[in-house]
C-alpha cells in the first residue's frame, strides 16, 4: 500500500480551456467515496451477491494542454450487493503516474492529442507516457487488474486499493490490452498487445493460477490499432485493420488514430498452442469490441459492432471533439470465414449503432444465442452517450429494446447469470444511467444522479427490475464488470 492511498485525494480541474471532453457528462468528480449505503428503489434480486466495478477517466488535475477522454486518470467506481443492500466507493486508482502529480500537485503529462513527454527527474519510474489505467476492471486468478491498452496491466485490491503494475513475472512490460478474455472452460487468460514496434503484435497466455505461460509475435505490416480480440475453445482471432496508430502524427499535434484504406482488413486465426497465424482478407471493417466467436462445422462466426471510418480520432481539433460529429459507434456485423476455402462473408445484423457488445460470459468461445449492447435511438450525438439498452435472439432474431429516458445516458449493459438460473439469458443486465445534465433535473423527478439500474435479461423491454440510487452523478465512463462474491460462483 502506497503513502497516499489513506490521503483524502481531491480533483483541482476547472476546464479553463473550456474542452468538451472535460464538461457535460465527462465533468470529473473532485472527490471519491467511502461506502456509502444507496438507496434502492425496486427490489435487488437475491441471486445478485457481489459487487459491479466500473472504470474510467476522472482527471484529478487541470491538463496541462489538449484533453482526451482516454488520457484522464482511473477512478473506479464500485457497488456492492448483498441480500438486497448495495453500498458505494470510488477511488482513483493511484498510477505511478498519477502519484507523481500528486507530488507536485499539477499535471506533468500531456495529453494524446497534445503530448508532453516529461523527463525521468519529473516522473521517475513512472515512464514518459502515461499509464491512466482507465479503461477495464477484470479478475484472473484472484487478481484485479485495471487495464489500458497502451501500458502494462495494473492491480488493484477487491476494496480498491493500489497494488501496482502486474507484469506477470516480468514477461509482459509492455503494452497489455483492456480486453483480455477468461476461457470459462480452461480458467486460463488470453491476451495481447498491439505495438508501435514490429512485430506490432503479439498474443499472451496467462495460465489458470495466473502464471505467465508463452507470447507469441505476430507480424504485421505496420502499426495498428487493436482494441478487441476473439477467442474461441480451439482459437484466438484478431482483425488487422485499417485504423493506423500514428504516433509521429500524434507527437506533431496531429492525431495518433488514422484511417488507411491501402492497409486493407484481414483477420487472423491463431489456433491455441501453436505459431503461425493465418490470415483471411476482407473488406475493410474496424470492430471496436466483439460479442463472441465460435468454430462449428470449419466455420468461424464471430461478430461485433463495426467502423469503417476513423473514429476515435485523438487530435483536439478533430470532429470527435465537436458535439454532433463522428459519435457513431458503429454497426452489429456477423463475419463468417470458411476455414477451408478461406471464403469470408460480412453479414450486417442491424441498422442500430450501438457498441459495448456483451454476452453470458459463460459462453466465451462457443455458440451463444443472445446478445446485447447499448446504442442510440435517434441520431449519435456525443460519443459514447448512449440512451438505449438492446438485446438480441439470434435464435427467433427477435431485439427488445429499453430506452433509458430523454436526457439519460446508459453506459456498458454488463450480463450477469442469475446462480440459479438455467437458461443463457437468465440473468440481469446491469448499467449506469446518468442525466446528461444535472441543471436538466430540476424540471423533472428525475434523481441529478447516477443509478445503476438492473434489468431482467429476458425481458429488457420491461425496463429496471431495481434502480440502485448513487450518491454522485458519475462522468462518462468505459467498462465494468460484475464479480461474484467468494462461495456464489457463476455457473458455467
Ligand atoms: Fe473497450
Amino acid at each position: 500500500m502506497t503513502a497516499t492511498e489513506h490521503t483524502r485525494l481531491v480533483g483541482t480541474v476547472t476546464n479553463e480551456r473550456n474542452q468538451p471532453m472535460l464538461g457535460g457528462l465527462f465533468t470529473p468528480l473532485a472527490t471519491e467515496s467511502e461506502d456509502i449505503e444507496l438507496a434502492v428503489t425496486g427490489n435487488l434480486p437475491a441471486g445478485l451477491n457481489g459487487m459491479y466495478i466500473r472504470n474510467g477517466p476522472n482527471p484529478m488535475f487541470e491538463p496541462r494542454g489538449g484533453y482526451h477522454m482516454f488520457d484522464g486518470d482511473a477512478m473506479l467506481h464500485r457497488v456492492l450487493m448483498s441480500e438486497g443492500i448495495a453500498t458505494y466507493r470510488s477511488k482513483w486508482v493511484r498510477t505511478a503516474a498519477l502519484q507523481a502529480e500528486i507530488a507536485v500537485g499539477r499535471s506533468l503529462y500531456g495529453g494524446m492529442g497534445e503530448l508532453h513527454l516529461p523527463s525521468r527527474k519529473e516522473v521517475g519510474n513512472a515512464g514518459p507516457i502515461k499509464n491512466p489505467a482507465n479503461t477495464n476492471i477484470v479478475n484472473h486468478a484472484g487478481r484485479f487488474l485495471a487495464l489500458y491498452e497502451a501500458a502494462p496491466a495494473t492491480e488493484v485490491t477487491a476494496d480498491l486499493s493500489t497494488i501496482g503494475l502486474q507484469t506477470f513475472g516480468g514477461a509482459i512490460t509492455g503494452p497489455f490490452t483492456a480486453h483480455p478474455k477468461v476461457d470459462p472452460r480452461t480458467g486460463e487468460l488470453h491476451a495481447f498487445s498491439y505495438l508501435s514496434e514490429p512485430p506490432y503484435l503479439q498474443y499472451h497466455l496467462i495460465d489458470a493460477a495466473g502464471e505467465f505461460v508463452r507470447t507469441v509475435d505476430i507480424e504485421l505490416a505496420e502499426a495498428v490499432v487493436m482494441h478487441d480480440f476473439v477467442v474461441t475453445e480451439d482459437y484466438v482471432v484478431f482483425v488487422d485493420s485499417p485504423l493506423l496508430m500514428d504516433l509521429e502524427s500524434a507527437l506533431n499535434g496531429g492525431s495518433m488514430f488514422r484511417w488507411e484504406p491501402s492497409h486493407g482488413t484481414r483477420i487472423g486465426v491463431l489456433a491455441h498452442g501453436e505459431t503461425q497465424t493465418r490470415w483471411f482478407q476482407t473488406e475493410d471493417a474496424y470492430v471496436n469490441h466483439f460479442w463472441n466467436g465460435w468454430v462449428k462445422d470449419g466455420v468461424l462466426t464471430f461478430s461485433g459492432s463495426v467502423l469503417t471510418s476513423e473514429a476515435y480520432s485523438t487530435s483536439e481539433a478533430s470532429a470527435m471533439n465537436t458535439e454532433g460529429a463522428q459519435a457513431d459507434p458503429g454497426l452489429p456485423t456477423r463475419f463468417t470465414v470458411n476455414l477451408s476455402s478461406g471464403a469470408v462473408v460480412q453479414e450486417r445484423l442491424d441498422e442500430l449503432g450501438g457498441d459495448v457488445p456483451r454476452i453470458n460470459e459463460a459462453y466465451l468461445g462457443v455458440e451463444n444465442r443472445y446478445r446485447y449492447m447499448v446504442a442510440f435511438s435517434g441520431v449519435p450525438d456525443v460519443i459514447g452517450h448512449f440512451d438505449t439498452v438492446v438485446s438480441y435472439d439470434d435464435l427467433t432474431g427477435d431485439r427488445a429494446t429499453w430506452f433509458a429516458g430523454n436526457g439519460m445516458v446508459v453506459g456498458e449493459a454488463v450480463f450477469v447469470a442469475d446462480p440459479s438460473g438455467v437458461a443463457e439469458n437468465d440473468g440481469w443486465l446491469l448499467a449506469m444511467v446518468t442525466p446528461r445534465s444535472a441543471a436538466a433535473d430540476s424540471s423533472t423527478s428525475v434523481a441529478a444522479a447516477t443509478d445503476l439500474v438492473v434489468i431482467d435479461a429476458r425481458d429488457v423491454a420491461a425496463g429496471p427490475v431495481a434502480r440502485v440510487h448513487l450518491p454522485d452523478r458519475l462522468p462518462f465512463g468505459f467498462h465494468g464488470n460484475y464479480f461474484a462474491a467468494a462461495g456464489e460462483k457463476p455457473r458455467a
